[in-house]
């Protein structure tokens, strides 16, 4: 990382230079996809790609119901109408079977999302997709390397938007994220949005934006790229001696996807005893998160959707608890986190 910052400091250039080509290049390779595109972040990927796909003002995007914000908010921007669909209990991902009961003729897009770092059932959802004639894009932030049956997230769609922010798989050391697609059109006015809706120099033909992935970040970000596949597999070790070691406990843990390939992004149980566990973990000193504790439709800035019921997702957002993970824990760090899981249950609390 050091001599990535070095590199960058010596070059002198810090907004679309050599890096920022080279990662790119670097990850739509690793992606298996033709074209991937840096921007600020992976609100700006998804906004930027549905602006590119002319989604707007009357339209309607499908997403899911159990989602962090952004995803809602890339379409809300665009002035489009996000319309939720409920996820499966199991994967808590878009549940294929209900998509086709939220599609009207405003329909343009399905947005699924690999949540946790597990791909979305892509499958059924490519074909609904085809047969009504909709736009997929994969939100692919939290799964970096993931794979739904050999194929990895972000090049199952027909575009895909990701994010970087530090915490994720693939993570910078700030903002940062990027569109992939196999489609050189949407993928050169993503470009030219990016970049104030220029593609030469004080030459605008849209109405763009600033949101480009920076040298600093690219460079970061590329040496980072090198160990992803390695980190990931890291998070699957921790994966799997949670999942061992925690049968049996009364927790609800995550099945993982049949197709394999999960990069464990999140590793989430759920239980009704959700607050106390995460209360009692804390005074250990044991750290967990609640992704996320009140789902977009219930939040302030959404409250023509107040009165909409989706049982699943507020039913998750009451009992979900995301246990320490990351590939630098030590064996001593999981096991503590198993041995105290175990003792808050032999509490009988
Ligand atoms: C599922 C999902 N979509 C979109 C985003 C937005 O990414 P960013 O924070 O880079 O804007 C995030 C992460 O923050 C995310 O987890």
């Amino acid at each position: 990382m050091d001599a990535a910052y070095k590199r960058v400091m010596d070059s002198g250039t810090y907004i679309m230079g050599s890096e920022v080509d080279h990662f790119e290049k670097e990850f739509a390779a690793y992606s298996n996809v033709s074209h991937c595109v840096g921007v600020g972040n992976g609100l700006d990927a998804l906004t930027l790609l549905l602006r590119a796909y002319g989604i707007g003002a009357g339209d309607e995007v499908i997403v899911p119901s159990n989602t962090f914000i952004a995803t809602w908010l890339a379409v809300s921007q665009c002035g489009a109408k996000p319309v939720p669909v409920e996820p499966d209990p199991v994967s808590h991902n878009m549940d294929p079977a209900r998509i086709e009961k939220a599609i009207t003729p405003r329909t343009r897009a399905i947005m699924p999302v690999h949540l946790y770092g597990q791909v979305a059932d892509m499958d059924p959802i490519m074909e609904i997709a085809a047969r009504f004639g909709l736009v997929v894009i994969e939100d692919a932030a939290q799964s970096q390397g993931a794979l739904y049956k050999g194929r990895k997230a972000g090049g199952l769609g027909h575009a895909a938007g990701t994010s970087f922010y530090p915490g994720k798989n693939l993570g910078a050391m700030g903002d940062a994220g990027a569109v992939l697609t196999n489609d050189a059109e949407i993928a050169a006015k993503v470009r030219k949005l990016r970049n104030y809706g220029s593609t030469v120099k004080y030459e605008h033909t849209e109405a763009g934006y600033n949101t480009r992935l920076d040298e600093l970040q690219a460079a970061f970000l590329r040496e980072k790229l090198r160990v992803l596949d390695a980190w990931n597999q890291k998070r699957q070790l921790v994966a799997k001696k949670y999942t061992e070691a925690l049968q049996g406990t009364g927790l609800t843990l995550p099945q993982g996807s049949p197709w394999g390939g999960d990069v464990w992004h999140l590793y989430v149980v759920v239980t009704a005893q959700r607050d106390a566990l995460h209360q009692y973990l804390a005074s250990r000193g044991i750290g967990t998160v609640i992704h996320y504790p009140k789902p977009p439709h219930l939040q302030g800035c959404y409250a023509e959707y107040s009165q909409t019921s989706l049982p699943v997702a507020e039913q998750l957002a009451g009992q979900v608890l995301s246990l320490p993970m990351s590939p630098d824990l030590t064996d001593a760090e999981v096991q503590e986190v198993i041995d105290s899981v175990k003792e808050f249950f032999a509490r009988g609390e």
